[in-house]
């Protein structure tokens, strides 16, 4: 059973879902939306042809987390009472991640954890998604490490070693598969700007560590940078968390070279981070597809639990101060020299095969194998590119 709740769950689990439909001779695979997202869910889904068998259909509006949680909770045992599968996939580090974890727990079945091992070191930020991430880690029979470090994080938490498989993070699967499809925006709510003329940056943010002060500095800051670089044009696809948009709409509407957006359907989205000059972001998943579209990225974060990119010089932790960000997003555009050196370094998170691992993996777990995945064919960020 694969469950998943939020838009970057669909995506980064779309891989697996494709690879356990092409090995029908070896599993039934019940796909169950818990839908904590609905819309954006959906749109997610519906690119990638993905319909779930069960669909819980649990998102209200402006949820809380103990809410969300119990909901999440309560129906997934349910669900897994009545389908009893003999394994349960979950992806990342959302509550409907930990829910599912604690509920298939309850029930002594098997869970895998893909996107396993990431730590930020700090249980507020990102918050709650810290704590979801490490407390789904101590229910878990399969952890599927995106990256070596994720593996040690793992580790050194006393995971045993033969139950963590490194496969490269799926979402780099999700990218290779859609930018091989053609593609323009002339059918898009994007159809009208000038992007030939103009430098773009794109904007995304959301998280809860973010809500009032600090994403009332990002849109202050994307103002001010605006209005001193008049070769600049800004997209903000706007997140639909009411608390986000609240901020967004009082301060960044008005301004002809500022574009507030609905939330893009995938393809649109990677087509435009190939537009993009530079992303300025909060997200998780933009810290993975930005070095493998070669794009710098300023995060707007004091911490981060994916820090293969810091480390090789892809992507920079800024915080959200107003005067900081101005500052960072000035070098990038006024230094080529500093814009180069950030983009020069591979791909650390992963090389497109990262679903066949987790699938081959399943298989072997299936067949009763001691070892998951055989060393050489595990994701190695030195050999693999993508
Ligand atoms: C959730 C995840 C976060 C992830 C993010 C990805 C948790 C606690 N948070 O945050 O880890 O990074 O998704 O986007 O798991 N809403 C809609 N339509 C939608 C989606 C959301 O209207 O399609 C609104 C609803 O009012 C909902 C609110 O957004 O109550 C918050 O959704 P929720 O999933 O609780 O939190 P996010 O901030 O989206
Ligand atoms: N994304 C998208 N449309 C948008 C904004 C983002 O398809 O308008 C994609 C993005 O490429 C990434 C994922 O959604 O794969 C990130 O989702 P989000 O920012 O909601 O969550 P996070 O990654 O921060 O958990």
């Amino acid at each position: 059973m694969a469950v998943f709740g939020t838009r970057p769950e669909a995506i980064k689990m779309a891989p697996v879902v494709f690879q356990l439909q092409n090995n029908q001779n070896h599993f039934e695979s019940i796909l169950v939306a818990t839908a904590q997202h609905r819309e954006i869910l959906d749109q997610a889904l519906s690119l990638f042809n993905i319909k779930p068998d069960i669909d819980l259909n649990l998102m209200n509006s402006r949820q809380g987390l103990p809410a969300l949680t119990s909901r999440v909770l309560e129906s997934m045992e349910t669900t897994l009472n009545n389908v009893k599968p003999d394994i349960v996939l979950v992806q990342g580090d959302t509550t409907t991640v930990f829910a599912t974890a604690l509920a298939a727990f309850y029930q002594k079945i098997p869970v895998a954890h893909v996107e396993a091992g990431l730590r930020s070191h700090n249980i507020y930020s990102p918050f709650p998604e810290e704590v979801s991430r490490r407390l789904t880690t101590v229910m878990t029979n399969i952890h599927f490490a995106p990256t070596p470090g994720a593996r040690q994080e793992l580790l050194k938490e006393g995971v045993a070693a033969d139950r963590i498989v490194v496969t490269g993070n799926t979402v780099v699967d999700a990218l290779v598969h859609i930018s091989k499809q053609d593609f323009n925006f002339d059918n898009t709510s994007l159809k009208n700007i000038d992007f030939d003329r103009h430098r773009l940056i794109l904007v995304t943010s959301h998280r809860r560590e973010s809500w009032g002060t600090e994403l009332q500095n990002i849109c202050e800051a994307i103002k001010e940078i605006v209005k001193l670089y008049p070769d600049v044009i800004v997209v903000y696809p706007v997140h639909p968390n009411p608390a986000v948009r609240d901020t967004v709409n009082k301060i960044l509407p008005g301004h002809d070279r500022i574009h507030l957006v609905e939330p893009l359907d995938y393809m649109t989205f990677v087509n435009l981070m190939k537009k993009a000059y530079l992303l300025l972001t909060d997200s998780g998943g933009l810290q993975e597809e930005a070095p493998t579209l070669k794009k710098p990225l300023l995060l707007l974060r004091e911490t981060t639990e994916r820090p293969e990119a810091f480390e090789a010089g892809l992507c920079k932790i800024i915080g959200t101060s107003r005067n900081r960000i101005v500052e960072e997003t000035s070098l990038l555009l006024n230094n080529q020299e500093g814009y180069q050196a950030m983009i020069k370094a591979d791909n650390p998170y992963g090389d497109g095969r990262a679903a066949e691992r987790i699938v081959q993996t399943l298989i072997n777990w299936n067949a009763g194998k001691s070892i998951l995945l055989e060393a050489v064919e595990e994701f190695n960020p030195r050999v693999g590119k993508a």
